[in-house]
Parts: structure tokens; sequence; C-alpha cells
């Protein structure tokens, strides 16, 4: 058994992966605690699940944030005191290259604005290793730099539907149906600059018969996801020893 390390956990909805985190946490079949929870999205499923785990919770509302400034604009004073467009631009892979360069700038600047209300909470827990469980937003270099500290070192994970690297972005398991795969599958990753690239910590996959229909094959893939996760996350702990 290796010492348990401390997970803190970002959510968008249902959180059945943080349930399956939580319930391997409290099975002792992996030495991890939960210390919280947040999420983008507030009054989700996933928030009930952690706190009748016990689990600090919060949200920073993106869509909230995100309209706000499309109404008001974006003002030098919204933006966090060390935020730097043009270096967090630099590290950036995840906006389209056919965006503007305005689109850009509010794209990075309206997620650093959310992503530094995450951080004022989040950076007061002593955290090992920071898990996505289901958390549909983009972490930008602003957020990121603040949690990979050490060169070369990852500290967040992020678990996608689909094998990568096929089928990044957000609809794994709807691209996977819609290409007439015939093996789907789950990955967990670690995040980096850009989106669903980052090195991969493991994979599971599933058959997928003719007559299956995209909810068949979401449900084989959240079953595999739940395996997973705890897997991966045993994994991190064991290379802390
Ligand atoms: C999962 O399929 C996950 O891979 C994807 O979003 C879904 C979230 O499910 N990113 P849940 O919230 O864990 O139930």
């Amino acid at each position: 058994m290796a010492k348990k390390i401390n997970v803190g956990t970002l959510i968008s909805g249902g959180g059945t992966n943080l349930q399956a985190i939580i319930d391997a946490c409290l099975n002792n079949s992996i030495d991890a605690n939960i210390l919280f929870t947040g999420s983008d999205n507030p009054g989700v499923k996933g928030l009930d699940r952690a706190k009748k785990a016990n689990i600090d919770t919060f949200v920073v509302d993106y869509s909230q944030i995100i309209g706000s400034c499309k109404n008001k604009g974006i003002k030098e004073t919204d933006l966090p005191e060390d935020f730097n467009l043009d270096e967090i631009q630099s590290k950036q892979q995840l906006v389209d290259t056919t965006a503007s360069k305005e689109q850009a700038a509010f794209f990075l600047k309206t997620r650093a604005i959310a992503e530094r209300k995450f951080l004022d909470i989040i950076l007061a827990y002593d955290i090992d290793l920071f898990v996505l469980a289901g958390f549909m937003r983009v972490l930008t270099p602003y957020f990121i730099d603040k949690i990979n500290t050490e060169p070369g070192k990852y500290k967040i994970m992020n678990i996608h539907p689909a094998l990568l690297p096929s089928f990044p972005g957000t609809d794994g398991y709807g691209d996977t149906f819609s290409y007439g795969c015939k093996i789907g599958g789950c990955t967990v990753h670690f995040i980096d600059y850009g989106e669903d690239t980052g090195p991969i910590i493991g994979q599971k996959t599933f058959e997928i018969e003719d007559t299956d229909t995209l909810d068949d094959i979401k449900k084989k893939g959240l079953v595999k996801e739940w395996e997973l996760y705890p897997q991966c996350i045993q994994k991190f702990a064991d290379s802390l020893i």
C-alpha cells in the first residue's frame, strides 16, 4: 500500500466517474482521498454526489462569466493581475487557427478570469493530483502553469471518451459511432497545452456490435471509464512512492 495521495476533482455534470473514484477511495481499493469537487456548472448531480461523501464543493459559473464578458466587454481590471496575453497565446494550442485574433483573445481572457476564480479556492489545498472527471471545459496555460510547477511533472489527469489520438474533442463516443468503428474505447491522459493531446496513462476498449446504437456505445464506454479512472489514479499514487 502506498501513502494516500490528495486528489482534487473538477466536474461539469452527472459525475458517474467521480462516483467511481469516491467509491474506490472509500473501499480502499486506491490510495487516494478526494479533498474537493469543483464544477463549472451550478446544480449538477455530481456536486450532490460529492456532498454526500463529505467532500468540499464549489462552483465557478463559466457560462455566467462568459455571458457577462460578452455583454459588458472585458476591462483590464477584470483580468487576473498576472495575466499575460502574449505569453498565454504563445503557449496555447487550443484555439482554432481560423479564429480571429480578437476571438482568440476573448476566449483566453474569459477562461483565465474563470480559472483564476478556481485557483483562488484550489490553491489553498495541498493537492498531489487534479482529476478532471467529466469536466467539459478546456484549461488554458494560465491555469496549467499554476498547477504543473515542476518541469516535466504532470499533475492534471483527464478522461476522454475515445481511444486517443483518434477522436479528440467533445464528442468522442459520437465520433466513434459516426465513423462506424468496430472497437470503441476510453483514455485517461495527462493535460498539456493542447486539446486531448497529453501523455496517455491508460486505455480500455470494448467491442461495438453492428446493432449497437450511440446510447449502447455510451453505456459500454462509461462502464470501462469507471474501471479505468481509479486504476490510473492508483498508477499515479504508486509513482509517488
Ligand atoms: C464521460 O463520458 C467522460 O468521458 C466525458 O464526459 C462524460 C462524463 O460523465 N468527458 P460523468 O459526468 O462522469 O458521468
